[in-house]
């Protein structure tokens, strides 16, 4: 009953959104058109939270959070894009009880939001659904590589950038790139880079989330997706 009001009063926002959108100068049409997305995944995070609370994992359970398009096998895969198990917005929080996970992967997931304000709730929530021994495995883009070679002028970073699938012809310059790292401008919902982590940043906000054993991984090519083996800093850490 009360998913059923939540949901008429997401809807009647979401049409005067739309209907505002249509009258609005230009400048303010990407706000709209933004809030109107937020509005949507409200919706799909109702159906489900209703979804999660009907699985019936045979063990614990192990999530891939913002899996996109690579689902693992035997994983509650999460991300709001088609092709999920559960289309939630990992920014609220998760419908899963207290220490009821084993696990929790997020492959390039974590620059996607903002800080302050969201990681620290989002990092406190995975805390929370982890059982005691239960570890967090972390993988987001490796900001040190692409300062360093800026600083010292090496090629290398900015070659490898230019020969990747996610590289943008507007992207010219050596600090056009630096850009695109730190901010992935993109209007599609959930593809602009919020924040940029090196070890010591990614490491600070795992601690103050009460995490511990916080430490640098290597790539594992059992586990880790094949193109995000370099220029990505990986990281575990515990609830103790
Ligand atoms: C760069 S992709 C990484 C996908 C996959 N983990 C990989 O390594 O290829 C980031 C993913 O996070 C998802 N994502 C971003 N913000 C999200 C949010 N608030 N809730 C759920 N998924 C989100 C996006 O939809 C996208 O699939």
């Amino acid at each position: 009953m009360r998913d059923r009001g939540e949901r008429f009063r997401v809807r009647l926002g979401a049409l005067a959104l739309k209907t505002l959108k249509r009258v609005m100068p230009d400048p303010v049409r990407p706000t709209l058109r933004r809030a109107i997305e937020e509005a949507d995944v409200a919706l799909q995070q109702l159906d489900s939270v209703r979804r999660a609370s009907r699985l019936d994992p045979a063990g614990p359970l192990r999530l891939n959070l913002g899996c996109g398009s690579k689902p693992r096998p035997g994983w509650v895969n999460v991300d709001l894009r088609p092709g999920a198990d559960l289309h939630l917005d990992v920014r609220r929080p998760l419908p899963f009880p207290d220490a009821s996970c084993a696990e929790i992967y997020a492959e390039h997931v974590l620059e996607h939001l903002a800080y302050p304000g969201e990681v620290e709730q989002v990092l406190a929530d995975w805390f929370r659904v982890l059982a005691s021994g239960g570890t967090v495995s972390l993988g987001v883009p490796d900001t040190e590589w692409p300062l360093r070679a800026y600083v010292s002028g090496d090629d290398g970073y900015f070659a490898w950038c230019r020969t990747q699938p996610w590289h943008r012809d507007w992207v010219r310059t050596r600090l056009d790139t630096i850009n695109y790292h730190f901010r992935q401008q993109s209007p599609t919902f959930g593809e602009a880079h919020l924040y940029a982590y090196d070890f010591e940043t990614l490491a600070d906000r795992l601690v103050a989330a009460g995490f511990v054993d916080v430490a640098r991984r290597p790539f594992d090519p059992a586990f880790d997706s094949e193109d995000r083996r370099i220029g990505t800093l990986y990281v575990r850490a515990t609830k103790a």
